[in-house]
């Protein structure tokens, strides 16, 4: 295709990589200028150069990128088997430019603070610190609730919390039950008696997750609901390509293949989000249906938004994680079993109050969340100029809290930080680390502190016992540890994991 650029006929290709060139090279500019204040008090970074993006190398914890190698390493490799850190990881901009650095996203810088007092305080000062501003293909993803500021996030928050009280999820349980019961039978089915079989979980998982989300969420248009989950993963693969361009203006409107893809899907998702909430709507009218689950409380929050879009995808990488990390510590695999099969045996259904209960299991998925956070930074923006640890930020400045980083710590986490030790939380959350309130927050922080937390927790609880009670596992030769970011810390070449019936 052909499009005019001012400068005659050129490929479409061409004109968009020339534009993406020219508005990179304006911003860059304009923030080279920006930042000197930051310098100036002590903030280092690299230089901009266009085209790079810090954004590739931290805290993508994979790839190829970095001074630490090559990034991948076999499964067998006991000294980095539970470490993201064995590959390039977040250390990059801290290690060259100290504590208080920034890194570049294309051309805007972020600066990163990775001292959980501070980030406390941007959590606290909730009116001088929000979310940044949304480029328009981040609208895509990130809709809802979480990309809402002031009286309309406080508004929709107020909405969607009754979904998800402690009494509505107990409710959930036998859908969680049911699609887990599905997902371990198909196992079984496909895993001979005698000799371990090679499962890639990291698809089955997401497959397990979608499917909870899409039936909790959607109930009876649960099919549609599936369709929307699976675009969103289709539209989070390309916005991962595309994310070194994604931040400039008008780049949404350049007519690439990807481009094309991604405005297809969104409006196959909208279609569909419109004709589910319309029929919602038509039953709660006729009285055939209430408005008291999650579709109907999204009718009442009128968003015609999938509030939801991450949730699948987090809990699917936490329960991946898992696996991995159990097959590398089978010392800790065998204590969660015991205490599985001391609460349901071999065959019981889990129930809520145990699933509730379960300390071992509970220990091991926070040292899971600890380190291979699902979401391994959050973002925050200054509203007007502000003070932050003695720095004062412009109005606009993007401030990175690195979830990921802060986990990783031995300041915080003592010398064993990169290490896989569940004991540490077994005096629970407060006493595991050193002296910080805000030291692990995989699910972030109040007030915007993850509404599905003891949801995705409990679905976890349940996947994970229904699995220690029928299979024992570890890593499968052809497993190569390579932790890598695609939105979430996923497993870059999957999760090989070779499953044997108990
Ligand atoms: C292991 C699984 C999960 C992890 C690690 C996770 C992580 C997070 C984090 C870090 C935030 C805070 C974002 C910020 O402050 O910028 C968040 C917010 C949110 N999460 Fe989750 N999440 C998970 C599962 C879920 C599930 C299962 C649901 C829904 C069913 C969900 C729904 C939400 C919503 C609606 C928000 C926005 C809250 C607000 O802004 O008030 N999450 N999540």
């Amino acid at each position: 295709m052909l499009i005019m650029l001012g400068l005659g006929l050129v490929p479409a290709g061409a004109a968009a990589a020339l534009a993406v060139a020219l508005v990179s090279l304006a911003a860059a500019a304009w923030w080279t200028v920006g930042r000197a204040p930051l310098r100036a008090q002590g903030v280092g970074g690299s230089r901009y150069r266009t085209g790079s993006s810090s954004a590739a190398t931290w805290p993508r914890t994979g790839g190829s990128t970095g001074r630490h190698g090559p990034g991948r390493c076999r499964s067998g490799s006991a000294a980095t088997a539970s470490r993201p850190a064995c590959c390039p990881c977040s250390g990059n901009a801290v290690r060259d430019h100290g504590k208080l650095s920034f890194t570049w996203f294309g051309p805007v810088p972020r600066v990163m603070i990775p001292d959980p007092d501070l980030v406390r305080e941007i959590f606290n000062k909730f009116d001088q610190f929000g979310k940044p501003k949304m480029i328009r293909v981040g609208k895509l993803i990130a809709t809802g609730v979480v990309s809402y500021e002031g009286e309309k996030w406080a508004k929709h928050r107020r909405i969607l919390n009754p979904a998800f009280h402690h009494e509505k999820i107990k409710r959930m349980l036998p859908v969680f039950a049911n699609c887990c019961t599905e997902m371990v039978t198909r196992w079984e089915n496909s895993i001979s008696l005698e000799a371990a079989s090679e499962i890639d979980v990291w698809p089955e998982f997401r497959n397990l997750t979608g499917d909870v989300i899409s039936r909790t969420a959607f109930g009876s248009s649960y099919q549609e609901g599936r369709r929307i989950f699976q675009l969103q993963e289709e539209l989070a693969q390309y916005l991962t390509e595309a994310l070194q361009k994604l931040f400039i203006t008008g780049y949404w409107y350049l007519p690439t293949k990807n481009n094309r893809r991604m405005r297809e899907i969104d409006r196959e998702v909208r279609k569909i989000l419109l004709e589910i909430i319309g029929n919602k709507e038509r039953a709660i009218k006729y009285g055939e249906n209430s408005n008291d689950d999650m579709l109907g409380l999204l009718v009442e929050s009128n968003t015609k938004q999938p509030e939801l879009g991450m949730s699948m995808e987090t809990t699917s990488v936490l329960l991946t994680w898992t696996l991995i990390v159990l097959s590398m510590h089978p010392e800790w695999q065998e204590r969660a079993r015991e205490e599985v099969l001391h609460h349901f045996g071999r065959t019981r259904m889990p129930d809520y109050d145990s699933l509730s209960h379960l300390k071992i299991v509970t220990m091991i998925l926070y040292e899971v969340l600890r380190l291979y956070p699902p979401v391994v930074l959050l973002n925050r923006r200054t509203f007007k100029e502000t003070e932050l640890g003695g720095i004062k930020y412009p109005a606009d400045m993007n401030l990175i809290l690195p979830i990921l980083f802060i986990h990783h710590d031995p300041e915080i986490w003592g010398k064993d930080a990169s290490e896989f030790n569940p004991g540490r939380f077994a005096d629970g959350i407060s006493n595991a680390s050193k002296n910080h309130d805000v030291s692990f927050f995989p699910f972030g922080w109040d007030p915007r502190i993850c509404i599905g937390q003891s949801f995705a927790l409990l679905e976890a609880k349940m996947a994970l016992s229904m699995i220690l009670q029928r299979f024992s596992f570890e890593l499968s030769p052809s497993y190569i540890h390579a932790p890598y970011i695609v939105l979430t810390l996923r497993p870059q070449h999957g999760a090989q994991i070779k499953l044997k019936k108990i």
